[in-house]
């Protein structure tokens, strides 16, 4: 696994200004990259061999980190960012502000249907960036990822 922290930009007549992980200037999101490279190398992944490495911020700005963790009954593997999430929830928090994924791979992936709505439950203003070992970066909101969500608030609609 490639675990690369800064972006060089390709010599030659190219101008344009490339928009990966190492344009990213702000230090407190490159430290939350950081974390997800990290805990992306404790992934248990022998099914799929697809390691992911997420991070979510609380409100407060504490960091809490999740990989995937595989099984040979491949329907209760857990994703990395639902394991990130439940870490948060299990030390108080209920907030997400921010997340971030890595995978080495060379185009940013973004977090499944599953994981999105599980994030949706405690962030659903939450920024998500996807990083990886390419160019590429995903940087949007979970609003964007799910639309039009199903959420606490449905709930309390009968109640
Ligand atoms: N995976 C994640 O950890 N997060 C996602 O959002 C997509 C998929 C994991 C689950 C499984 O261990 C592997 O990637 C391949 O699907």
């Amino acid at each position: 696994m490639q675990l690369k922290t800064t972006q060089t930009q390709p010599s030659g007549p190219r101008s344009t200004p490339i928009l990966g992980p190492g344009s990213i200037r702000d230090p407190a999101l490159l430290r939350l990259i950081t974390e997800a490279k990290r805990v992306a190398q404790l992934a248990y992944c022998p099914h799929s061999h697809f390691p992911v490495g997420a991070v979510v911020e609380a409100e407060g700005g504490e960091l809490f980190v999740g990989c995937n963790v595989e099984n040979a009954s491949f329907g209760l593997t857990i994703c990395a960012e639902r394991n990130a999430a439940f870490q948060m929830v299990s030390h108080g928090h209920r907030q997400i502000l921010t997340v971030v994924i890595y995978t080495p791979t060379a185009e940013p992936t973004a977090p499944c249907g599953a994981c999105r709505q599980v994030l949706n439950e405690f962030g659903p203003r939450a920024r998500v960036v996807s990083v990886c070992d390419g160019p590429g970066l995903i940087d949007t909101t979970l609003e964007r990822l799910l639309p039009q969500a199903f959420g606490p608030g449905n709930l309390s609609a009968l109640k």
